[in-house]
């Protein structure tokens, strides 16, 4: 099939857009955080094209979005009052959150779970592309399978060229890494996946929120039962990936690659790039949130031209543990 690219002002083009969703078909679409590829989520026919686009395994279930709380009914049961508080502070924004499933939610977009994950964009773009279509969207990231997830409509285009319908552009994602997956459904919430929207923010509403940490792999088995995205290899871009923990260790990682005869690249903070003389490097905000806008698509440009791509580890505040927590689900470890 061919692939069509509209850009989010053209009011035609987005009417179109919603005409097919209605009709099933899939559409991707920038949020703040990354592109999606959206369906109905009432249409299990529908969802299932999300699955085939992008050689997603069935077991993976979807995010519903939302635009307003009008659908809420439908997706969700037996909604805890912290749901209302987090809505009231941090919605639309960077923030899902695993509710118990509602009758009119099927079993593809859940992946047979008893929970369903939903998400209130803040993106104008997929608020009136939600409105229009007159249904929550059921949408994951509109990358491949395993590869980075998309902050440009390009990006998207790169992966799904021929395997969906729509692309609509508009412009660069804001936040630039998925957003902070918020489960309600157990004893205590708990983080499964960081984002933008940090533990420290949520304990600032939240009587009680833990957050499971993942960056020792021996804790990877219990994220597996909560989420079951968090089993595969995520965000990897097609290239080795190793973290620096600072310009020392940059300079030794790229050094010994080199010496391997690997085509290599750092990620480099913008305040160090000055160390790295005359060797290649790409280079990306100092600050956690410039680099977290960033580092995606510097990924996806370093696996064009290279094999081996070192990155510097981002500063540690704001969403940066977040940045952190996908560069070593992507990086080789
Ligand atoms: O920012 C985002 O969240 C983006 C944009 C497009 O909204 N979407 C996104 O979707 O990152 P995706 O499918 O790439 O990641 C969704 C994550 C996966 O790890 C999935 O396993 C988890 O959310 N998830 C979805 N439903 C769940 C559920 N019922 N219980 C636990 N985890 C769930
Ligand atoms: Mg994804």
């Amino acid at each position: 099939m061919m692939t069509e690219i509209i850009s989010s002002n053209d009011k035609k083009a987005m009417l179109r857009a919603a005409e097919l969703i209605k009709r099933g078909e899939t559409v991707a679409f920038p949020t703040e955080t990354v592109y999606g590829l959206g369906a109905n989520a009432f249409d299990e026919d529908a969802v299932n094209k999300i699955f085939e686009a992008k050689g997603r395994p069935a077991d993976n279930p979807l995010i519903v979005h939302i635009e307003n709380m009008n659908m809420i009914g439908d997706i969700a049961v037996g909604i805890p009052d912290d749901f209302y508080t987090l809505y009231e502070k941090f919605m639309p924004g960077p923030l899902t959150i695993i509710l118990h499933r509602g009758k009119k939610i099927g079993d593809k977009v859940t992946a047979g779970l008893d929970t369903v994950a939903v998400r209130f964009p803040r993106h104008r773009t997929a608020s009136e592309l939600i409105k229009k279509s007159g249904c929550p969207l059921a949408t994951p990231s509109a990358n491949l399978s395993a590869h980075i997830s998309p902050t440009t409509a390009r990006h998207v285009y790169d992966d799904l060229n021929g395997r969906i319908p729509l692309i609509i552009d508009g412009g660069e994602c804001s936040v630039g890494i998925e957003s902070t997956v918020l489960d309600l459904t157990g004893e205590i919430p708990l983080v499964l996946r960081p984002g933008a929207v940090t533990l420290d923010m949520l304990r600032k509403v939240l009587k009680e929120v833990e957050q499971l940490n993942k960056y020792s792999p021996s804790d990877t088995g219990l994220f597996c039962n909560k989420s079951p995205g968090m089993k595969y290899r995520h965000y990897s871009p097609n290239a080795d990936l190793y973290i620096a923990n600072d310009g020392k260790d940059a300079k030794f990682l790229y050094d010994t690659a080199l010496k391997d005869g690997k085509k290599t690249v750092i990620i480099a903070k913008a305040a160090n790039a000055a160390l790295y003389g005359d060797r290649n490097i790409l280079t990306i905000p100092d600050d956690s949130k410039g680099y977290a806008k960033k580092i995606y698509s510097l990924l996806r440009l370093a696996e064009q031209s290279y094999g081996f791509i070192v990155c510097e580890k981002p500063d540690l505040s704001g969403s940066g543990e977040s940045v952190l927590n996908r560069l070593i689900k992507a990086s080789n470890k």
